[in-house]
């Protein structure tokens, strides 16, 4: 049986993951840090253990920011895959935490990738690393290409762009088949409440029942290319499989802006919303009740912003033969339906 160890695992891809290489028949172990209370909530219904298929769940303890708890993990458990997902992944708040976003996003893939090499792993284990869209930031080209030059706008995609370059040197100089998924925005009914997609769908329904009168909203012009996450941990999977490894590109090809994706949400809850006022003081007012339901907050605003992002994912259709299965659409109903039954579970 393969063993493969999950950083990140608590996160919302890593949830998804998770259960992908269970499914896959593999030894997965997911690696936990210490917190005073569990993190495990996206994992709850999993069980440590051999599982029905054949396949095991083992929680380890670990810390991206921590060598030697890394080292243990890699000599206890050998593993056969590595997927790097670890990481300080909210851009806004790496402006408030800039050392310690790089100490675990830029840092902590160095430890990881050093760790594989000085336990021996350099040529058994493969490698994924969770690099990021937000690498092109001030973009240089439209639609964004494995080739287009990075350009990043905040310390998270400035400590991302150092492990992406980590990966490609461990891969040149040490023969790791190590691995860059440079994917495009995605969500799901497990993405955290403080991403734009997941605090719309979530604040929407909570407004619907009356649970919540208003969202406090950033820059709702920003562009962004948003697809599933249950079908890009498809493609970090497929990565590893193949006989070479390579840097790939994961997105949808189609852009939105945060105000469509607003407006989509409030319509389907059947908002009738206008907006009135410009800048800081404009308003989204709902017609049927006349209550304001959006207000601008610049507390949300960045103080350098990535206005537009839109991937094109060719090399990993004709090289994965990977497809985002799930449309726009349906990535909003199944965060609606995800989270209407939230709010109706706090009424
Ligand atoms: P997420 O929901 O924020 O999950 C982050 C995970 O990292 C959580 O499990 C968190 O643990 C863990 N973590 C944070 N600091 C750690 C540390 N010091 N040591 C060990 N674990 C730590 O992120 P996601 O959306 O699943 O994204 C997964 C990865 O893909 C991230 O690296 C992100 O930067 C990258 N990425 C995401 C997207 C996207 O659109 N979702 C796009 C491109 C790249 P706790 O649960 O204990 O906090
Ligand atoms: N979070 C947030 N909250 N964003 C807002 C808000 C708000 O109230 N209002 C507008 N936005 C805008 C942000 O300014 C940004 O331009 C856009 O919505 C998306 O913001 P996020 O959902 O926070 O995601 P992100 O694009 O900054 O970063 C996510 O995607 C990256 C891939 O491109 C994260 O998952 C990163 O970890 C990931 O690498």
């Amino acid at each position: 049986m393969k063993t493969s160890l999950v950083t990140g695992a608590t996160g919302q891809d890593g949830s998804y993951l998770v259960r992908k290489l269970l499914s896959e028949g593999r030894r997965v172990c997911a690696m936990l840090r210490c917190s005073s209370t569990p993190h495990t909530a996206r994992l709850a219904d999993l069980t440590p253990g051999v599982q029905a298929n054949g396949s095991e769940l083992i929680y380890v303890l670990g810390d991206l920011g921590d060598s030697a708890s890394l080292l243990r993990i890699l000599e206890e458990y050998r593993p056969e895959e590595v997927y790097n997902l670890a990481a300080q992944s909210d851009v806004r708040r790496s402006f408030d935490v800039p050392e310690y976003t790089g100490e675990i996003d830029a840092l902590g893939a160095l430890r990881l990738l050093e760790g594989i090499r000085q336990t021996g792993l350099a040529s058994t284990t493969r490698y994924y690393q969770a690099s990021t869209s937000e690498l092109f930031g001030e973009v240089r080209e439209k639609p964004q290409r494995e080739t287009t030059p990075f350009a990043p706008r905040s310390p998270y995609a400035i400590a991302k762009l150092y492990a992406y370059w980590t990966t490609v040197n461990y891969r040149e100089a040490y023969g790791v088949f190590a691995c860059n998924g440079i994917l495009f925005n995605h969500e799901s009914p497990m993405r955290g409440e403080n991403f734009v997609t997941r605090k719309i769908t979530r604040g929407a329904t909570r407004i619907r029942l009356g649970l919540q009168d208003k969202l406090r909203m950033g820059n709702l012009d920003a562009r962004r290319d948003w697809g599933h996450a249950e079908d890009y941990v498809e493609g970090m999977y497929l990565m590893l499989q193949q006989s070479t490894p390579d840097d790939y590109i994961l997105a949808t090809g189609e852009e939105h802006s945060a105000r469509e994706f607003l407006e989509l949400v409030f319509s389907r809850l059947d908002f009738q919303l206008e907006w009135e006022g410009s800048g800081v003081n404009e308003r989204g007012i709902d017609r049927k009740s006349g209550k304001t339901v959006v207000e601008i907050d610049p507390t949300f605003f960045r103080p350098t912003e990535v206005n537009y992002l839109c991937g094109d994912a060719t090399k990993a259709r004709e090289k994965l033969q990977w497809r985002a299965r799930h449309s726009f659409d349906d990535l909003i109903d199944d965060m609606l339906r995800h989270d209407m039954a939230l709010a109706e579970s706090e009424r």
